[in-house]
């Protein structure tokens, strides 16, 4: 194909692809939230017609337990690899509502970003690989490899549903690689390709003291109050110097490369600086003898999201309360099996509270970390496709966020897994103003076309 047709479309058509973004980013598909299923099935048939659109076959919304799934394929290119591709359709929830500059559901562009939950975490960067199919379709009326597209609406929810239809139907998604749009790179010079992922567990550690709630005075003293049950709980399993004490957890961490060890400790695009300028603090917390981007991707962490319970309205109620709730979560470096964790966190939790009050652990989800090797074919069609777009060689670097299906296809489908996103790191992902760069958008679309022409062996 003439580089030039290619890309001439996507010049022609940058303003019509990011108003098919726009119509898609307005459908509030919160996948943690019940009242919100009816939206999460039009944002699945939003994508199933995009597939449909650009000629691919198959497409359609395949009902799971859970939130539907989309799958489309275009198998037509014989003697070619074939790239399964996933993005996920469903996105956070909004609030705190008041701190959004815009409406989080109505997408705003300013300056050079486009604003609105979901504009990077992930349908902005699934409609980059969707623009990027019907570039190259629409070009050459056909592909240079042979695609399968697989979208879930559960990412943010623990994305069980995707998981069982994997496990189930492994021959359906037969690839030789799969490619995961869903990933950011640290600034728009410096491309980059994820290497590693943490797996998760996330809990609710629910404390029942007393069988109502009391006043404070005439019970305070001998009452069990359940959230100081949870603050003990919780700084016995992580203390001050950041260290967890949960036997057993730091045995089994896959042991990191040396260049892995070296950049973490020689810091030398110095993302520590920028990690501190993006929290807005002055220090880090956590392990000291531990270079900061280990603690962030080489290094388990637990981490408090939220405490229910009590009286929480203005002013003031003095009233020890019945029951008490967090939510605590367990980031897992690769090595670290997400159910083993979750027995030596429950076990653990047990043993710290006291006696008197009743501690039920409920898991929510859980998802396993991954690493993969770099030096695999597609993840260098990737590297040249950065180079080619962006001028420059990516970096090879790990994510402390968690996608437990890039686990699932690099174990169960036994594949290479490309992580390859455009997002940057103050895109805010499930926080208040969400946003997704225009221009990483476009150059995206442009970089991921170059990606499967790379893997394609002509
Ligand atoms: N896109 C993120 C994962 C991510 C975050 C990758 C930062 C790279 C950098 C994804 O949508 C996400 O948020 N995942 C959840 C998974 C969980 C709910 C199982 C996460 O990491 O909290
Ligand atoms: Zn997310």
């Amino acid at each position: 194909m003439v580089q030039a047709q290619l890309e001439s479309y996507i010049s022609q058509h940058e303003g019509r692809f990011l108003d098919e973004l726009m119509g898609w980013l307005r459908i509030p598909s919160i996948s943690t939230l019940p009242e919100h299923a009816g939206d999460i099935r039009r944002a699945a048939e939003y994508a199933v017609e995009q597939l449909k659109r650009m000629g691919f076959e198959q497409a359609q919304v395949i009902a799971t337990q859970g939130h539907p799934l989309v799958y489309g394929e275009w198998l037509k290119a014989p003697g070619q690899p074939t790239l399964l591709i996933y993005g996920h359709y469903d996105v956070q929830p909004v609030d705190p509502v008041e701190l959004w500059e815009s409406s989080p559901f109505e997408p705003s562009v300013r300056g050079d970003n486009l604003y609105c939950r979901g504009a990077a975490d992930d349908k902005g960067q699934t409609m980059v690989v969707f623009k990027a199919l019907e570039a190259l379709m629409a070009v050459d009326g056909k592909l240079p490899i042979n695609v399968r597209v697989l979208i879930e609406g559960e990412e943010e929810a623990g994305g069980e549903s995707i998981e069982a239809y994997v496990r189930a139907y492994p021959e359906r998604l037969k690839c030789d690689a799969a490619f995961i749009c869903d990933s950011h790179m640290p600034s728009k010079e410096l491309p980059a390709l994820i290497t590693g992922l943490r797996g998760i567990i996330y809990t609710e550690v629910e404390v029942r003291g007393a069988k109502r709630d009391l006043h404070s005075g005439s019970y305070g003293g001998v009452a069990p109050n359940p959230f100081h049950t949870l603050a003990v709980i919780i700084t016995g399993l992580k203390d001050a110097q950041g260290h967890i004490h949960i036997p057993g957890l730091y045995d089994n961490i896959r042991p990191a490369s040396e260049v892995e060890k070296n950049f973490w400790h020689d810091d030398p695009l110095h993302m520590n600086e920028m990690l501190l300028e993006e929290m807005g603090v002055r220090e880090f917390t956590g392990e000291a003898e531990y270079p900061p981007l280990e603690r962030i991707w080489g290094r388990p962490t637990v981490e408090v999201h939220g405490m229910v319970g009590g009286f929480t309205g203005e002013g003031a109620k003095t009233v020890i309360p019945a029951v008490a709730k967090a939510k605590i979560s367990l980031r897992l470096p690769a090595g670290i099996r997400s159910d083993e964790a979750f027995a030596l966190f429950e076990r653990r939790v047990m043993e710290l509270a006291p006696a008197g009050v009743e501690v039920i652990v409920h898991k929510v989800h859980g998802g396993e970390g991954v690493i993969v090797p770099v030096d695999a074919a597609p993840m260098q069609a990737a590297a040249a496709a950065l180079k080619e777009t962006y001028g420059k060689a990516p970096i090879f670097i790990r994510e402390g966020g968690s996608i437990p299906i890039a686990a699932l296809f690099y174990n169960l489908l036994g594949v290479p897994v490309v992580m390859m996103g455009f997002g940057l790191p103050d895109d805010n992902l499930h926080a208040p103003n969400e946003k997704y760069s225009l221009s990483q958008f476009y150059k995206g679309i442009r970089t991921v076309a170059r990606f499967l022409q790379n893997m394609s062996h002509s």
